[in-house]
């Protein structure tokens, strides 16, 4: 049992009571999966009433609550007779091609390198697919042995589920300020990478918000090509920055010469157009994989309604209301800095729209902010794994710049006051 899994039944003794209870026969993998943060989340406030007549600021969940494009509704208006048709799998060709030439325009790639029917694989929202990237690539076992995931610590919670109801081992790389909020690629250890099926990397990572490099993603790709795994790069948060635009993995192959062997990307209107409702993203890379995941999908993956194919099409095609978006997030971020500047390890996040602040204890501030501020975070320990010696989240509290900037300001200066 890998050390995710033995901390995971450590810490969630619901899960077990939940698996003891079953009558039923089940997959006992389950029982292996750490509890929702959210759910957590829920139960360590539960018994709080925050302060009479403040009215709550929620800053713990990544919703965007920024306008989404009114192209949205108009295109949804006018395509009600689509709505009877079942929906290609993989996409309509407009809808590939749109993600296929925003890959081209985004990571200045040439021409004819991702072609939209080879390339490129529509998801009904990335979350679905990155689970779905577990199913695609843990096999029995690799060299003879147990297959392994790498996933970075903290992480988003759905890396580590299909790998644990797979029955791989799950390892976790510190992602720490150490390590610069990535992980280490060169203190994987040899024995993981050569057990290694899948490795799933965040960048702008959530929740430090930390951008890999060109250079850090060339490296990992070519440790995914010389030690024979997936490498699963999550850029959902890609358009949400703060000075230069994050480089990418597609942009990486293409420094290495262009081939995509190995690698896959994962994008998403969710953040990039305050669009979560509409479930819409994609995932393009190497395209014997794109195949095998269209096989997979055939069997378990929901597809894309079309009047939603045919918005999302009109926004992959879009950047004005993009630039409009990350210009809202640049004011949040300097109402951050003015208001936080030299207190809980503040930093202004290169990438993403999380603070990730160093307040000692995460738990007893999130529970402080409920009670005494109405303010909702999310403790940094409940998305990282917890070792024997300790969680590397847990000094920290994860908060969402979601809202407009007068609640952000509000929900910070009542932060500052309480802690
Ligand atoms: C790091 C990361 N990846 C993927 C997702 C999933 O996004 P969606 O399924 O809306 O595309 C989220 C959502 O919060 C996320 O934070």
């Amino acid at each position: 049992m890998s050390a995710y899994d033995v901390a995971a039944l450590c810490r969630t003794g619901r899960a077990r009571r939940f698996a003891r209870g079953l009558r039923l026969p089940i997959n006992s993998r389950l029982a292996r999966l750490a509890e929702n943060p959210f759910a957590r989340l829920g139960a360590l406030l539960a018994e709080i009433q925050p302060r009479a007549n403040t009215p709550p600021v929620m800053m713990s969940v990544g919703e965007p609550q920024h306008e989404t494009p009114a192209l949205v509704a108009r295109l949804l208006a006018e395509s009600g007779h689509l709505w009877n048709r079942y929906p290609p799998m993989q996409g309509t060709p407009e809808y590939r091609a749109a993600c296929a030439a925003w890959l081209q325009r985004r990571y200045r790639l040439p021409p004819g390198m991702i072609l939209a029917e080879r390339h490129v694989l529509a998801l009904s929202g990335t979350k679905e697919g990155l689970f779905q990237a577990g199913l695609l690539t843990v096999p029995e076992a690799k060299a003879g042995k147990p297959p392994v995931v790498l996933l970075p610590n903290p992480h988003y919670l759905v890396y580590a589920g299909a790998p644990v109801v797979a029955g791989a081992e799950v390892v976790t790389l510190d992602a720490t300020a150490e390590s610069g909020f990535l992980p280490d690629l060169d203190a994987i250890r040899p024995d993981h990478l050569e057990r290694c099926a899948l490795f799933y990397l965040c960048t702008p990572a959530n929740p430090q918000g930390a951008i890999a490099s060109r250079a850090y993603l060339e490296k990992a790709i070519k440790l995914a090509r010389d030690w024979d795994f997936v490498l699963a790069v999550d850029e959902c948060y890609c358009e949400i920055y703060d000075g230069t635009p994050p480089p990418g993995a597609l942009e990486a192959c293409f420094a290495l010469g262009g081939d995509l062997r190995n690698v896959l990307v994962f994008h998403s209107l969710s953040k990039r157009s305050n669009a979560a409702g509409m479930r819409c993203g994609f995932v393009a890379g190497d395209p014997d994989l794109i195949a095998r995941f269209q096989h997979l999908r055939s069997y378990g993956g929901a597809q894309v309604p079309l009047p939603l194919q045919l918005a999302a099409t009109a926004l992959w095609q879009d950047e004005a209301h993009v630039d409009s978006n990350r210009a809202l997030y640049r004011r949040k971020f300097d109402v951050a800095e003015t208001r936080l500047a030299g207190r809980f390890g503040f930093y202004r996040p290169p990438g993403g729209f999380f603070l990730w602040l160093d307040v000692g204890d995460g738990e007893q501030a999130a529970k402080r902010l409920w009670r005494d501020a109405a303010v909702r975070v999310l403790p940094g320990a409940y998305i990282a794994e917890s070792r024997e010696s300790d969680n590397p989240g847990r000094r920290y509290i994860r908060l969402a710049l979601v809202h407009d900037d007068m609640t952000v300001a509000a929900g910070l200066d009542r932060l500052r006051q309480v802690l």
